[in-house]
C-alpha cells in the first residue's frame, strides 16, 4: 500500500494515481485542486467531515449549467461519505476550491472512485417505517401531487452532506402512501441557485403550452446574487424529470423583499385561473395567472395575525367541509412559521376563512393563533395536489432550533406520517382542523396484542410490551381519567430512558415529556434558556392561556423539554390515543387528531415496557392494544 505522504506528492505534481482501474490524476493550480478522470466510473466517492468549513467541488464540463457543490471536504477526520456523480464512461474534470493542500481528502484512498454507491443503513436511529432520504440532508416537502396511482414526494436534498446546504429537490414515489421509494432528485441546484421549496400541480389543460396533464413545479432559486425569485420547471415524463423554463424567474418581489419564497399553487376553479401564494417575510402574498408563467398580484394577508411577529415560510391553501357538511365550506391557509413555536423553534400554524379570489378573509380576531400540531418537531406542512377526495398533508419531522446536529451521521430528516386534515367545530365556536394518521398506516401492523382493561388509582407496570428491537410500534387505547388530576403512561427502557405521556386535568392540558427520553444533550444550540424569550411573550399579552407558558413541564434546553395541547380541542372525556413509536419520533394522535403532537426522541434502547398511572380513583384505560409495525 503506497504512503499517505507519497500520494499528497502525487496530488501536488500531478502524477497518476490509480486506486481502482480508472485513473485518477490530481494536479494543484494555485488554490485549485484539479482531479481529472479517464473513462470515469460513476461515482467519485468524496470524504466528508461534518464539523469543516465547505469546500466548492464542480463537475467542469465548459457548460454554463456547471455548478460549484458545497461539501465539507474531510481534512483531519473522515464522517461518513458521499457520492459525486461523474460523467460515466468519459473523461471527468473535477474542480475543488477552499481545500487545503494537506487536507485528508487529498491523501490516497480518501477519494476513491467507484460505480456503486452503498446505502445500507448505517444509523442507529433511522426510523423503520417512516419516508427518509437513504444518505444526505432532508428538509421540507415539497411539490407533492398525486397522478395515475401514484403519490410523488419530493423534498429539500443535500445530496453532499447530511447537514443543511446545496438545495435539490430530491423524489420518492409511493402506491399507498407509506412505502417510499427513492427515485433520482426530481430538480438540481443549479447555478442561477439553490432550488428552495415549492410545489406542483397537473396542468390538466396544458395552459402552460406543454401539453396536457404536465406536471408544472414552481420554486424559489436562491443566491446571495439574484435573491429569492420564483421558478418554474415542467415535465412531461409525469413528474421523474423536470425541464427549467428557459424564461426563469417568473416572478420576483415587488419592493425588493429578502425573504420571498415557498410558492403554493393551486386552480381556483370559480375564476377559471392560477393562483400562487408567496411566503414574504411576515405575510403571505397572492398572484394569479392563466398559464402558471404570467403572474399578477392580488393581495396580502397574514401581518399582525396569529403568532406574530415571525417569518412566514411554505403557505398552503385549500377548502374542506366543516363538519363533513359539503355545503359548508371553509378555507384554510397552513402558515409554517420559524420561530414561533409554543415551545422554541419552528411550527405549523393555521388560519380558517373565507377566499372570493381576491381576499383571504381569516374568520377569527386577529389575535387567535391555531396549530396544526402541538409537538416541537413539525414543520413546514403542505399538502398533496391531485388528490380530489380528501387533503392530505406531510411534515419534516425536526426543529430548526437542532436539526443539524441531532445524532444521526448518515441521513438527517424524517417525514411524518401522512395525515389526512379536516375542519371542526370547536367547543368555542371556533372552527379548528384536525390532523390525523392517514388511514394507509394501517398496512404497517403486524402483529397486535390487546392487553386487558385497566381500573387503577395508582399504578401499573406491563413489562415487555413490544419486544420490537426497531422500537417500532403503535400504542392504542382510550383514557378515562376518572377523578384524577394527573394520570397518564410511561414509555421506558431497562435504562430508566422513558417518555411521559400524561393528562394534566387541572390545567386540562396532554402533555408528553422527553426531558428524560434518552440522549437529550446534543448540539451547541442544546442550551438552558428561557421560553418566553424564544416566543417573545412580553410584547405578545393578546396570545391568551393556554398558550401561555409552559409552566407545569421541565424544561431544560432547546431538546429537554415537554410539550402539551390543551384538551378543550376534544370532544369528550374519553381521550382515544394513538401513539406511534418509530426508533427516534413519537406521534400522538387524539380523538381523531383533534390533538396532534409530534416530538423526536433518541433513546438509547427501544421503549419496551409501559406504566398506567394515576393520582384519583377510577382512572380507566381501555381497549389497550400494541402493535408491531413495519415495512
Ligand atoms: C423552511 C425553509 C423554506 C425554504 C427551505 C430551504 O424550512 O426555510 O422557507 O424554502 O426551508 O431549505
Amino acid at each position: 500500500m503506497k504512503k499517505r505522504n507519497v500520494i499528497l506528492c502525487a496530488a501536488l505534481t500531478g502524477l497518476s494515481l490509480s486506486a481502482t482501474a480508472q485513473k485518477m490524476n490530481i494536479t494543484r493550480v494555485g488554490d485549485t485542486t484539479i482531479v481529472k478522470i479517464d473513462k470515469s466510473p460513476k461515482f467519485l466517492i468524496l470524504p466528508v467531515q461534518e464539523d469543516k468549513d465547505e469546500a466548492q467541488v464542480k463537475l467542469d464540463e465548459g457548460k454554463p449549467t456547471d455548478t460549484w457543490m458545497y461539501i465539507r471536504l474531510a481534512q483531519d477526520k473522515t464522517d461518513y461519505y458521499v457520492p459525486f456523480k461523474l460523467n460515466m464512461g468519459k473523461t471527468s474534470v473535477i474542480k475543488i476550491l477552499n481545500l487545503k493542500s494537506d487536507a485528508l481528502t487529498l491523501k490516497e484512498g480518501e477519494m476513491k472512485l467507484s460505480n456503486v454507491w452503498d446505502v445500507t443503513n448505517t444509523d442507529f436511529y433511522r426510523p423503520s417505517y417512516h419516508h427518509t432520504p437513504s444518505y444526505g440532508w432532508m428538509n421540507d416537502p415539497n411539490g407533492m401531487f398525486y397522478k395515475d396511482g401514484v403519490y410523488h414526494l419530493c423534498y429539500q436534498y443535500n445530496p453532499y452532506g447530511s447537514k443543511w446546504g446545496n438545495m435539490h429537490w430530491g423524489h420518492a414515489v409511493s402506491r399507498d402512501l407509506v412505502h417510499w421509494e427513492e427515485v433520482n432528485p426530481t430538480i438540481a441546484r443549479d447555478p442561477m441557485g439553490h432550488i428552495f421549496s415549492g410545489s406542483a400541480v397537473i396542468d390538466t389543460d396544458g395552459t402552460a403550452g406543454y401539453g396536457k396533464n404536465t406536471i408544472v413545479a414552481l420554486y424559489t432559486s436562491a443566491s446571495d446574487e439574484n435573491g429569492q425569485i420564483q421558478c418554474m420547471a415542467y415535465s412531461t415524463d409525469g413528474g421523474y424529470t423536470f425541464h427549467k423554463y428557459e424564461k426563469n424567474p417568473v416572478l420576483t418581489p415587488f419592493d425588493g423583499l429578502k425573504d420571498f419564497r415557498d410558492p403554493k399553487v393551486f386552480w381556483y376553479a370559480p375564476l377559471k385561473k392560477w393562483y400562487m401564494i408567496v411566503s414574504a417575510d411576515k405575510e403571505m402574498r397572492f398572484y394569479s395567472s392563466p398559464n402558471l408563467k404570467d403572474w399578477t398580484y392580488v393581495s396580502a394577508f397574514g401581518e399582525g395575525y396569529g403568532v406574530q411577529p415571525n417569518q412566514f415560510e411554505c403557505p398552503d391553501f385549500f377548502e374542506l367541509p366543516v363538519d363533513g357538511d359539503t355545503n359548508k365550506k371553509k378555507w384554510v391557509m397552513i402558515v409554517n412559521i420559524n420561530p414561533g413555536c409554543l415551545f422554541g423553534g419552528s411550527a405549523t400554524e393555521y388560519f380558517v376563512g373565507d377566499f372570493d379570489g381576491n381576499n383571504f378573509v381569516f374568520d377569527s380576531k386577529p389575535s387567535v393563533a391555531k396549530f396544526l400540531d402541538y409537538g416541537k418537531d413539525h414543520y413546514a406542512t403542505v399538502t398533496f395536489s391531485g388528490v380530489k377526495d380528501r387533503v392530505l398533508g406531510i411534515a419534516w419531522m425536526s426543529n430548526w432550533q437542532y436539526a443539524n446536529v441531532t445524532p444521526i451521521r448518515q441521513y438527517r430528516g424524517a417525514n411524518t406520517l401522512p395525515r389526512e386534515f379536516k375542519l371542526f367545530t370547536g367547543k368555542d365556536g371556533e372552527i379548528y382542523m384536525s390532523s390525523n394518521v392517514a388511514p394507509e398506516v394501517g398496512l404497517l401492523r403486524r402483529n397486535s396484542n390487546s392487553l386487558p382493561d385497566l381500573l387503577i388509582s395508582h399504578e401499573k407496570d406491563v413489562a415487555n410490551v413490544s419486544s420490537n428491537k426497531e422500537n417500532a410500534f403503535e400504542l392504542e387505547m382510550n383514557v378515562m381519567p376518572g377523578q384524577a388530576t394527573k394520570t397518564g403512561i410511561i414509555l421506558y427502557n431497562n435504562k430508566g430512558e422513558k417518555v411521559d405521556i400524561y393528562f394534566d386535568m387541572k390545567k386540562g392540558r396532554l402533555i408528553m415529556d422527553r426531558t428524560e427520553s434518552g440522549k437529550v444533550n446534543f448540539g451547541e444550540q442544546a442550551e438552558p434558556h428561557n421560553i418566553e424569550k424564544e416566543f417573545d411573550l412580553h410584547e405578545h399579552p393578546e396570545i391568551k392561556e393556554p398558550f401561555r407558558k409552559l409552566n407545569s413541564v421541565n424544561y431544560k434546553n432547546d431538546f429537554a423539554l415537554g410539550t402539551w395541547a390543551p384538551l378543550t380541542l376534544c370532544d369528550a372525556d374519553t381521550y382515544h390515543l394513538d401513539i406511534f413509536v418509530d426508533k427516534c419520533s413519537i406521534e400522538i394522535f387524539v380523538n381523531g387528531g383533534r390533538i396532534a403532537m409530534t416530538n423526536l426522541v433518541f433513546p438509547t434502547q427501544p421503549y419496551t415496557s409501559i406504566k398506567f398511572y394515576s393520582d384519583g380513583n377510577k382512572t380507566a384505560f381501555k381497549n389497550i392494544k400494541v402493535s408491531e409495525l413495519g415495512l
